[in-house]
């Protein structure tokens, strides 16, 4: 080791033993990581003061952006592929067994928690939006006895076929295309809407301008977001994929999965729909 990188290197060391003796085991572990992955960092890089400057101003500019309707520090992370990342490490971790369980994939910027409780066979679409074409149905079982849960829910929610999520239409009415659903005695839930459209990403921002220095493509394949949750069981963050879009293999949030992407079949003697998408979820005892 030259005397220069030794120095370095000491630095590093004071910074992680600065670390208070009664800190948890966890914060210790992931901040001594973090400290020393950002210097390892910023000595190859060679990062400037002025370039720090500037990450701080962008990461400011994101922070400012973020609200209730938009993340814009979790859109970040997503074109990053942190967030698809964690659910890779998450299965990882998972035990072997579970892997015919549904799996999970990115939550995304535009979800709500308090969307309605609407019924079985009724439409998230309101009447300002466009005519219902699909109709989305499953069955939600457990993982092992592989039978039926009555009384999970599945929150939906979804973009328009321009894909625009209501939050960023002033034509689309309040939480229009969401809604959560309660699975009957056969765990059977389903749902009318319009089929949803491919969207860029939100690019009037700091993720668009990092896109944009990236020369990266923005766009999202068309999808259905599906949050279940059932009491005993590991809540599942999830999309549904149109096998036909032409966006499947660059998706701008890398969170396409093989097992999420499902044929939207023509549907025969049905007024309302003209295409049936048939979703089932499995889930993991907790
Ligand atoms: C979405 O699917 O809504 C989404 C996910 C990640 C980044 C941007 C949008
Ligand atoms: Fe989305």
């Amino acid at each position: 080791m030259t005397s220069n990188s030794k120095r370095e290197s000491s630095h590093t060391q004071n910074v992680i033993d600065a670390i208070g003796t009664g800190v948890s085991l966890r914060i210790r572990q992931v901040m001594s990581s973090l400290i020393k992955h950002l210097h390892d960092f910023a000595r190859e890089n060679e990062i400037t003061f002025d370039e720090m400057m500037a990450a701080i101003e962008f990461i400011n500019s994101a922070g400012k952006m973020s609200d209730e309707k938009r993340n814009e520090t979790l859109l970040l992370c997503d074109i990053l592929g942190l967030e698809s990342l964690l659910e890779e490490i998450a299965l990882s971790k998972e035990n072997k067994d579970n892997s015919s369980a549904t799996v999970g994939t990115v939550l995304g910027p535009f979800y709500r928690h308090d969307a309605p409780v609407r019924e079985n066979e009724s439409s998230i679409s309101q009447p300002a939006d466009e005519k219902d074409t699909i109709y989305v149905h499953g069955i939600v079982s457990d993982l092992n006895t592989k039978k039926p849960l009555a009384g999970a829910w599945v929150d939906v929610w979804q973009a328009n076929g321009i894909g625009l999520y209501e939050q960023q239409d002033q034509h689309q009415v309040d939480y229009n295309l969401r809604g959560k659903f309660k699975t009957d005695k056969n765990g059977h839930y389903g749902f009318y809407s319009v089929q949803p459209g491919p969207y860029p990403i939100p690019s009037d921002g700091p993720a668009g301008d990092l896109l944009t220095l990236l020369g990266r493509p923005i766009y999202r394949p068309a999808h259905i977001h599906i949050i279940a949750r059932c009491e005993g069981y590991k809540s599942l963050i999830t999309q549904i994929y149109n096998r036909k879009d032409p966006y499947l293999k660059n998706d701008a949030v890398f969170a396409v999965k093989d097992s999420l992407i499902v044929d939207f079949e023509p549907m025969e003697g049905n007024s309302k729909a003209k295409l049936e998408v048939n979703f089932p979820i499995i889930l993991v005892p907790s």
